[in-house]
């Protein structure tokens, strides 16, 4: 174990010992047995000394009632028993009934709460408070479990809690808020799960909903904005046979709670031990936005909008006056009906779909599973009644038939809505957004594709520039929904010449880009398997033209890859712009890539590779890496490294490919700044995800995760382990192996590499990844001046929350 960690938990445990002798008016017990009497002065504590049972009045009343707190701070109440039924006096007394319920009685006998296990043949229980706020009672002579207080939340949702929700029954087990701060009775608002379709978190103000979290797609709750960094995901939803889905926030070693406070806010707090005091890390309703439907069926809420609601494209106010006046709660209506619904004509089929990107989608949603957005597309335009889809990697394809409301407009984050309307709401473009955005685009689109196609076209007829031509690409806002994205950047970057294709050499080499010869989506479009005449094999990424997306991504891989030349970097055999089209000719890797054969189960790369394959694997990813980085003449950062972007080839060799983000630095820049975050979820540097900065410690960071996953078979972000922790990272860290967190401690590619050929042998300790806490700078800064002084545990000055166990 880590000396540091071992000093920690020493320290923790003199404390502990000290605080045992100290005269304490508790029981020195965690569990209640019929033999004991417990009265109102009298608490049972934990046995980390975590919560506590025992009576408490709530602020400005004299009422008393029997709960579970904290160890730390005795006001803050996590569940109350009787929580209508107040004790008026300190007369309060708990036993055990004869068939072994635990019963709250007052002065005059008077049963106020119990258990209320049904049976009546006489039973021995005891009831023992547990170090995660659970109060559980217990048949003495089986040791099982009959009840628990986890099964009745008050207000509060604890780590390892379960909110639950029957999709057959409805049976659901949330919070209630207290009606208010001095009053624990359930007030009006209560908070749940509804599982049925695809499942959601809830606020609701007396049974109508008041708050939403978005669907849940494996991962996170995609409608609140926060969870998209990895190090707030920290939760899991799961199934049993019986239809019951169960919600549940992760163990962490800090006290963290979630409540449901009396004024209809989720709030999520953490403990804070030098203030003695909870710090607010995250709540539900921020803005007016955040309040379930504020703009009404088919309006839209952007949050640093003026007003906040507007229509959606193609629409118009249903009452123009109650509108302009803020009261928009009529919401908004079609302009023009859908070709679809006046006639059946599928050929003269004029409806299309108006992309909106960064969304929390809307209430409602329908499910069908698949992987392709184009199968989404396609079934919604084939139904009439369909009105919107998305599409989202961990959900599949979403549609709407219904109005759509609670649509709300993210910056950076969320889920792409394609919203169907008549073609010609989507050529005229009314929207003055529009207006000024698309000329902006579409002329610095035009300007790199004409300079593009005029370099294209010297090349044809045979006249040389020299070697290398410049290009000025400014950025175009685009992406897919996984990626976070903003704007900015301007970059002179060169290029090489390239091969040039024509687009009927192409389209015949892959039998007129037949679904035959698809091999899978890169990150901007389809490619296809094609042969040239010479019965040569080749890849053909053709970016999706409809999209009007990845211009510039286009631009950037071809420069970035035009230029390298490596064994382990996937080779651009040539390009093709004609019209519409930008195509990129790659050499064909038979083996796929490699997140097919990690993760497929039914793949029969499974057997096939053996750790030797795997070692050789990882090894050459890293000499690519080490390329990129270090042994080209130009640093370059890959920014997306993840399995799907690493290609085999016949001999299993791994070719780096995807180059749409990389980033090219000049000679003596080492990282940079973007507020422009784009990557993927899972393999993104926490100082990456969160600030924007990166170097070539990011891509380590991604190589890492990539070394786990190639090690292990399993996908991080997918990978759960409910008793342990949240991903393949925490499992790793757990295991005591890698080390992965702040970009000051992580080795660069050679070091790996030296690493992994055994030159060094004595491997530094791993620190401990951050899983559940909030990233900030002065994570950051108080860990790097810490490092150059070197001295204590790291996180001395951080460790101002309370540790609970030292594992
Ligand atoms: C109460 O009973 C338990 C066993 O049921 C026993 O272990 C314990 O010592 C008893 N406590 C008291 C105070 O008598
Ligand atoms: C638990 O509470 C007691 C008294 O309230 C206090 O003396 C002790 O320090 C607390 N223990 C821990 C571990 O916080
Ligand atoms: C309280 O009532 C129960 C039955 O309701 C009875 O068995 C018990 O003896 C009573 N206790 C006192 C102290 O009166
Ligand atoms: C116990 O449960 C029954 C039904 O299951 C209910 O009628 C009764 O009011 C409950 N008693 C208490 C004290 O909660
Ligand atoms: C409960 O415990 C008492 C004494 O410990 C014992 O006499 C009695 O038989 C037990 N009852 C049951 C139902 O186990
Ligand atoms: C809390 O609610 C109770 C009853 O609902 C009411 O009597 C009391 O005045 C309220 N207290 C405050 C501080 O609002
Ligand atoms: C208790 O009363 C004080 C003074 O009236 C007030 O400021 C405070 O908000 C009250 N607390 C609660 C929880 O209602
Ligand atoms: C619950 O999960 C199981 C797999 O554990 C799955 O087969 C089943 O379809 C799920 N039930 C529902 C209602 O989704
Ligand atoms: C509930 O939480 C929100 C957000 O932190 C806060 O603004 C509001 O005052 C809280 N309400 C109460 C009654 O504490
Ligand atoms: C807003 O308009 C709705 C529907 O016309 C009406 O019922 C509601 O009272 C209005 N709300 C306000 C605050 O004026
Ligand atoms: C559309 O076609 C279906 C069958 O093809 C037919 O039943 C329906 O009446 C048609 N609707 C209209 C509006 O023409
Ligand atoms: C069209 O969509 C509606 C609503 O989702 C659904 O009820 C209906 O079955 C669909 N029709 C077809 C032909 O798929």
């Amino acid at each position: 174990m880590n000396t540091k960690i071992v000093h920690l938990y020493l320290q923790s445990l003199l404390f502990v010992l000290s605080v045992v002798s100290f005269p304490c008016f508790c029981l020195q017990t965690d569990t209640l047995t019929s033999n004991i009497t417990f009265r109102d002065s009298d608490t049972i504590i934990s046995g980390r000394r975590v919560f506590k049972l025992g009576f408490f009045s709530p602020e400005n009343t004299t009422n008393r009632y029997l709960g579970v707190f904290y160890n730390v701070s005795e006001e803050t109440v996590v569940w109350v028993a009787n929580r209508a039924r107040p004790l008026s006096d300190s007369s309060g007394t708990v036993t055990f009934s004869r068939n072994g319920n635990l019963v709250l009685t007052n002065g005059r006998n008077e049963t106020l709460w119990s258990t209320n296990v049904t049976g009546t043949s006489p039973r021995n229980t005891s009831a023992q408070i547990q170090d995660n706020g659970n109060l559980v009672l217990r048949d003495t002579s089986t040791g099982s479990i009959i009840w628990e207080s986890f099964a009745y939340p008050s207000d509060v949702f604890l780590p390892t809690m379960r909110i639950t929700d029957n999709i057959y029954t409805g049976h659901k087990v949330g919070l209630s808020a207290w009606t208010n701060g001095s009053d624990p009775e359930p007030g009006s608002f209560t908070s749940g799960l509804v599982a049925l379709n695809i499942p959601q978190t809830f606020i609701w103000n007396n049974g109508r909903p008041h708050w939403r979290s978005g669907p849940w797609n494996g991962m996170i709750l995609t409608g609140v904005p926060d969870m998209y960094s990895p190090y707030l995901a920290s939760s899991s939803l799961w199934n049993d046979s019986e239809g019951t889905f169960y919600f549940t926030p992760h163990e962490i070693k800090f006290l963290k709670k979630l409540t449901l406070n009396s004024t209809g806010n989720l709030v999520q707090t953490m403990w804070n031990d030098q203030q003695r005091d909870w710090d607010i890390t995250w709540f539900a309703v921020g803005n007016k936005c955040d309040i379930y439907g504020t703009c009404g069926p088919f309006g839209s809420c952007n949050v640093r909008d003026s007003p906040i609601c507007s229509c959606i494209r193609g629409f118009e106010p249903v009452n123009r006056e109650e509108w302009e006046s803020g009261n928009w709660t009529s919401g908004c209506a079609r302009r023009r009906q859908l070709q679809c619904s006046i006639s059946n004509i599928t050929s003269g089929n004029r409806d299309g779909f108006l992309r909106l990107p960064f969304t929390k989608v809307p209430d409602f949603a329908e499910q069908f599973q698949s992987r392709q957005p184009d199968v989404c597309r396609t079934r919604c335009l084939s139904n009439c009644s369909c009105l919107a889809y998305a599409h989202d990697s961990g959900i599949g394809c979403m549609s709407w038939s219904g109005p759509l409301v609670d649509f709300q407009r993210f910056d950076g984050v969320g889920i792409d809505l394609f919203i169907r309307l008549e073609s010609s709401e989507l050529d005229n473009h009314s929207d003055r957004l529009f207006v000024i955005i698309i000329p902006v685009v579409v002329g610095f689109a035009a300007i790199s594709i004409f300079i593009f196609i005029a370099w294209c076209w010297n090349k044809r007829k045979g006249k040389r520039f020299g070697d290398i031509k410049v290009f000025e690409a400014e950025h175009v806002i685009s992406l897919d929904s996984s990626a976070i994205v903003l704007k900015d950047e301007k970059e002179k970057v060169k290029v090489k010449e390239l091969p040039l294709f024509t687009f009927k050499t192409l389209s015949n080499a892959t039998d007129k880009f037949h679904e035959n010869n698809l091999l899978g989506r890169g990150g901007f479009g389809l490619v296809y398997k094609g042969y040239l005449a010479k019965g040569k094999v080749i890849a053909v990424k053709r970016l999706s033209a409809a999209s009007g997306q990845g211009n510039e991504e286009f631009m950037n891989e071809v420069v970035v890859i035009s230029k390298l030349q490596h064994r382990n970097l996937v080779r651009l055999i040539g390009c093709c712009v004609e019209g519409e089209e930008k195509i990129l000719i790659y050499e064909y890797m038979p083996n796929k890539s490699l997140d097919v054969c990690l993760f497929d189960p039914d793949h029969p790369s499974q057997k096939i590779l053996d750790w030797k394959k795997r070692f050789n694997i990882i090894e050459s990813i890293g000499r690519g890496l080490l390329y990129l980085h270090k042994d080209s003449r130009l640093k370059i950062i890959h920014r997306d490294l993840k399995p799907s972007n690493v290609l085999l080839d016949e001999d299993w060799n791994p070719k780096i490919s995807d180059f749409g983000m990389a980033r090219i630095f000049g000679g003596n820049e080492d990282f940079g700044n973007t507020s422009r975050v784009v990557g993927t979820y899972g393999y993104m540097a926490p100082e990456y995800s969160m600030e924007g900065r990166f170097s070539e410690k990011s891509d380590v960071y991604s190589f890492g995760v990539l070394m786990l996953e190639i090690i292990s078979g399993k996908k991080n972000t997918h990978y759960y382990n409910h008793e342990l922790s949240l991903s393949l990272l925490g499992w790793a860290w757990n295991c005591g192996t890698k080390k992965m967190e702040f970009s000051n401690d992580r080795p660069a590619v050679q070091t790996v590499l030296s690493m992994l050929s055994l030159e060094i042998m004595d491997l530094p300790r791993p620190e401990q990844p951050v899983f559940a806490e909030k990233w900030n700078r002065s994570h950051v800064e108080t860990r790097t001046t810490q490092r150059s002084s070197q001295t204590g545990y790291p996180y001395s000055n951080d460790l101002t929350v309370t540790v609970l166990d030292g594992r």
